[in-house]
């Protein structure tokens, strides 16, 4: 089945949850207030994860609320029809979250103080998450195979548009004090130095017992159990085949779906797509 697409400025986004009223508002209307904590990702970088720590953080490790409120609620998904009358009502400090390329996010971002965490994650991996779950999916136009998804993700020919834009975009941010960037690959490879990260730049201390009660509930296992996290309370209405956020959750899985030329590809296009910026920049390069 097509699903269709509502396109702005260019961008596809899926009709059946975004309308494009919502992303005018956004760009016009909507108001960063000094207090937010916005969560920006490319789709499939591990958004969730990163809403489940931050959760985690403020209630020092309590999986109460984890626990008792879905992640959609806890950090609503600010582009959403669902999210943004939520956010709008919301009383400061807010938490939410957003998959919006860079220019067309609220222009009042740019000169407030609300912290913004973007988290990067390699975009082969992001490219084989993706197909794995819309594919469950109908908000998206269906590719039929990996291979034509590849070429439409190397193209932007998808929804949110291209990895690269999106995160070239957002990267512009990366020396304002107010704007964190971290990689899957690094939480991955040391959660525990992420969390310390995340909870510096948040102004906030946890004991050792608190961190560890914060790195057993956001666990791929913890999350995977907990039916507030897992996506298992996704309405029926937007999925046609078992629909499970968390499949993996490893790095480099893209190495069991790529063949040797799709791999050169790939490596072709990054180079000359992120061309600019310093070495070392991308962890998993
Ligand atoms: P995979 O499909 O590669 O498994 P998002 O939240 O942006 O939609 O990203 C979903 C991806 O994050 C999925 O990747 C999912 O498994 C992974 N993920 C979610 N929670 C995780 C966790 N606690 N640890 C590691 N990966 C996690």
């Amino acid at each position: 089945m097509m699903s269709e697409y509502t396109w702005f400025e260019g961008i596809a986004f899926s009709t059946k949850v975004i309308k494009k009223e919502t992303l005018e508002n956004i760009r016009n209307k909507f108001v960063v207030k000094e207090e937010d904590l916005i969560i920006l990702t490319y789709p499939k970088s591990g958004t969730n994860w990163l809403v489940e720590i931050v959760c985690l953080i403020q209630t020092k490790g309590d999986p109460k609320w984890i626990q008792s409120v879905p992640i959609w609620d806890c950090s609503p998904w600010l582009e959403a029809d669902y999210g943004y009358p939520l956010i709008i009502n919301k009383e400061v400090p807010r938490l939410f979250s957003s998959h919006l390329p860079i220019h067309l996010f609220s222009k009042s971002l740019f000169s407030s103080k609300a912290k913004v965490i973007y988290l990067i994650r390699n975009p082969r991996d992001v490219l084989v998450s993706a197909y794995f779950f819309w594919g469950k999916t109908n908000l998206v136009r269906n590719p039929g195979s990996l291979e034509t998804y590849f070429e439409w993700f190397l193209k932007g020919n998808v929804v949110y548009g291209s990895w690269f834009e999106h995160v070239r975009g957002w990267l512009s941010m990366r020396e304002c004090d107010n704007f964190l960037v971290l990689y899957y690959e690094d939480m991955k490879k040391d959660t525990k130095g992420t969390i310390k990260k995340i909870c510096d730049f948040l102004g906030k201390k946890l004991g050792p017992d608190e961190m560890e009660l914060v790195l057993k509930y956001s666990s791929f296992q913890a999350m995977k159990e907990n039916d507030m996290s897992n996506f298992s309370l996704v309405k029926n209405d937007f999925i046609t085949n078992g629909l499970n956020l968390m499949r993996k959750g490893t790095t480099g899985d893209w190495k069991n779906h790529f063949t040797v030329a799709q791999a050169e590809l790939f490596d072709k296009v990054f180079q000359e797509k992120m061309a600019g910026f310093p070495p070392g920049m991308f962890p998993w390069e």
